[in-house]
């Protein structure tokens, strides 16, 4: 039997993976080898195969993807064909990701699924979903009925962090938008009021939040930074928290200290890097015993292995509309 298997590899920083036909793993002590059934294409892959990320450059060449969904081929725990949930530190840390045919996981960080959910749609919530249940729950204590604002809130994060928050008893939810698309995403999600990105300063910005609002706001999700970073921290209510998560808008954010002092306000920091597996297990399984109900989705494009290089370029370019999601059933 050939010990070939389909997948991509990343030959060139800041170039789209090639498709390639590489070796498939083979289980050592602690790990597992898993068929990977999905797999999305996320900010986070493109970022660290660009060679700019925090982690520094990674070796090429490597099979990017920091997430997938697929079935055990082997493992020293878990039974063959068991589905499951995986995360890999592919482009943080030496080793291969989840777009190839066969990865090579560390056992303990296995997620079998129990949720009746589709393997393409438990990869399109994924870890940006976890990220902003964890940011609403464990990083920003959100308490029933305390208003919460999400910056970004057509992307992955922002549309479960709308849902989330209302399902878990936020009073109001608003959303913070570029695009008219992600503007139209955040509604469909729930939002109670959009305010939209325009080329104002944060001043500007933080005053149309609170007409939107209708006031200040208690808890603040933001993957965005920059002036929208700083924008929100001016709407936070005494005691108010602000969560950041990415730096999509700038890498920067200011905050006045006796504005931070005057309200006994927090500016906390996420990542899913602090998570123990037990932490990302329950959040994920949270996840998906709402999206199994049906109280949670996010829209995604699915495509083929095929379809990868052009799908990638697209997250790449800030093209595309939706999270790209590669089967590779
Ligand atoms: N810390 C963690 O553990 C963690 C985990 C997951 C994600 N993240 C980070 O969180 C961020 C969002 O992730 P995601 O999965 O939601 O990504 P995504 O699905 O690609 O969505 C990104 C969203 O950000 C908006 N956006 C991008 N650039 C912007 C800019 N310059 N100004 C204003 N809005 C901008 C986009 O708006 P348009 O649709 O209008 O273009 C889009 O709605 C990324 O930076 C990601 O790396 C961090």
């Amino acid at each position: 039997m050939s010990n070939q298997v389909r997948g991509v590899h990343v030959t060139r920083h800041g170039a789209a993976p090639e498709l390639v036909r590489t070796t498939a793993p083979v289980a050592g002590p602690g790990t597992a080898v898993v068929a990977t059934t999905a797999a999305p294409i996320t900010p986070l892959d493109v970022l660290c195969a660009s060679g700019t990320s925090y982690f520094g450059e990674p070796a090429l060449p490597y099979v990017p993807g920091v997430q997938g969904v697929g079935t055990v081929v082997s493992s020293p725990e878990h039974a063959p064909g068991t589905r499951v949930w995986f995360p890999t530190s592919a482009g943080m840390a030496p080793g291969d990701g989840s777009l190839a045919e066969r990865v090579l996981v560390a056992d303990a960080d296995l997620v079998p699924l129990a949720a009746d959910v589709p393997d393409t749609v438990v990869a399109a919530l994924g870890l940006s979903a976890v990220a902003a249940w964890m940011s609403l729950t464990w990083r920003g204590r959100l308490v029933a009925g305390e208003t919460v604002l999400v910056l970004g809130a057509g992307g992955v994060v922002g549309q479960v962090a709308v849902q989330a928050a209302r399902l878990l008893g936020a009073g109001s939810v608003h959303a913070v938008c570029r695009s008219d698309r992600a503007a139209r995403t955040a509604s469909a999600a729930g939002a109670d009021s959009v305010t939209r990105l325009r080329d104002d300063d944060a001043d500007e910005l933080a005053a149309r939040i609170r007409r939107s609002v209708g006031g200040s706001v208690d808890l603040v999700i933001d993957p965005l930074c920059g002036i929208p970073g700083t924008a929100a921290a001016l709407c936070l209510a005494p005691h108010g928290r602000l969560v950041n998560l990415g730096s999509s808008a700038g890498a920067t954010a200011t905050y006045s200290s006796a504005t931070l002092r005057g309200g006994s306000q927090s500016i906390l920091g996420y990542t899913n890097n602090a998570l123990t597996p037990d932490l990302r297990r329950g959040a994920l399984d949270a996840l998906l015993d709402h999206a199994a109900a049906g109280d949670l989705s996010v829209e995604h494009d699915v495509v083929p292995l095929d379809g990868l290089p052009a799908a990638w370029q697209s997250q790449a370019d800030g093209t595309n509309e939706r999270r790209y999601v590669v089967s590779f059933a």
